[in-house]
């Protein structure tokens, strides 16, 4: 990837770039639609990666070329445009930045990625961070992870119009190289788990896709409100089991599906976060396999694709553990695989999704890697 751009850059604009930026994607282990209600989630940064290279501009424009797309982005600091697509993650970027007074300076860049689009492994929150991490280096100020993490959520929130939680900003500002973080979304507080010995994260991208600003995931989060209004809470994460089992019966539903999927997922996450500091693949197998079936019954976030695909790897020897990641309504699926069988079980998975669906699936397996970085 590095000599792709650095290549590119060198087509567009006559020179070496100064600066290559990498941003990975990244794929939650357990906690879904956990972070806006003030939760954990225990994600991880995957080795699929957003690269900038890049040098400063002496006026104040910003030019980005994207391999992937056809149309860079190109504007003046001085009058952010919306213009639709992949180019509003730069701008909301650039102007949460801008209203948060940092001192912004022109730069113009290349970049591609590998990390597959709408498929819930955060490809716009990876573009949110390489734009900060790009803006920091050329205007020489230090890049905070969670206050850059506040401004892609900020920037999505505000500009693009999805309402999304702080989850995929943090993991891809934060991530640490063999580790997930277990985060909590109320503090910020994050800790590093390690992946128990032994055992491959696996990637199951079901070939079907959502979008955040016209999916259920806006209307997910007002109903999260509504419920924990019921309870006379801000957030659901002060709802606790035992509260929530008191008073369910007086709740209507929907919202008791949907508070009950919140609040046991936490109490997952934080359970799943213990197992795998112990190297028990097992119990965090477990885990995600309740977690998988919370989200398909109570959340009803999963589509047909995801729970054949769930199903699948849960089926196959070496699994300890299958679910949808991310938003959800398409994307991908996660499992944990013991290291053996890892060959045989992409495989599998390959040919037996393709079987059940005649979508051409994508399944690979990534290591966790560090967030953000500056590679030169
Ligand atoms: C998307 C959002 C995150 C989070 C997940 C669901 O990835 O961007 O903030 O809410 O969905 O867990």
């Amino acid at each position: 990837m590095k000599i792709i751009i650095t290549k590119e850059f060198k087509t567009h604009f006559g020179a070496d770039p100064q600066f290559i930026v990498r941003a990975p994607g990244r794929v939650n282990l357990i906690g879904e639609h956990t972070d806006y209600n003030d939760g954990f989630v225990l994600p991880m940064a995957i080795d699929r990666a957003i690269w900038l290279a890049l040098r400063l501009r002496k006026d104040r424009r910003v030019i980005l070329h994207s391999l992937d797309f056809a149309n860079p982005v190109d504007f003046s600091l001085d009058d952010i445009p919306h213009q639709g697509g992949w180019g509003e993650y730069v701008c909301g970027v650039t102007w949460a930045l801008g209203e948060a007074g940092y001192p912004l300076s022109g730069w113009e860049g290349v970049m591609t990625s590998d990390i597959p689009i709408g498929a819930g492994l955060s490809s716009s929150a990876a573009l949110e961070m390489a734009v900060a991490k790009a803006f920091s280096i050329v205007g020489s100020w230090p890049f905070s992870a969670l206050k850059m993490a506040r401004i892609g959520q900020q920037a999505e929130n505000d500009w693009v119009g999805a309402n999304t939680g702080i989850m995929d900003q943090m993991i891809i500002a934060a991530g640490q190289s063999d580790h997930a973080l277990l985060i909590d979304c109320r503090d910020l507080s994050a800790r590093e788990i390690p992946i128990p010995g032994g055992t491959a994260v696996v990637i199951m991208d079901t070939a079907t896709r959502h979008s955040h600003t016209d999916s259920g995931y806006n209307e997910r989060r007002a109903q999260c409100e509504t419920a924990a209004a019921y309870f006379g809470v801000s957030h659901l994460r002060d709802v606790s089991l035992d509260e929530f089992n008191r008073r369910a019966p007086g709740m209507d539903d929907l919202s008791r599906r949907r508070s009950r999927h919140v609040i046991s997922e936490n109490g997952r996450v934080v359970q799943a976060a213990e197992a795998m500091s112990c190297g028990n693949a097992v119990e965090m197998g477990q885990l995600m396999n309740n977690s998988h079936v919370s989200m398909r019954d109570d959340f009803e976030i999963t589509n047909d694709a995801l729970n054949i695909m769930v199903e699948l790897a849960q089926s196959q020897p070496g699994c300890f553990g299958a679910r949808m990641t991310g938003g959800g309504f398409g994307g991908c699926t996660v499992a944990l695989v013991r290291d053996e069988t890892v060959g045989i079980f992409v495989e599998n998975i390959h040919s037996r999704y393709q079987d059940k669906t005649s979508l051409q699936p994508k399944v690979f397996v990534s290591m966790a890697t560090s967030g953000v970085e500056q590679i030169m």
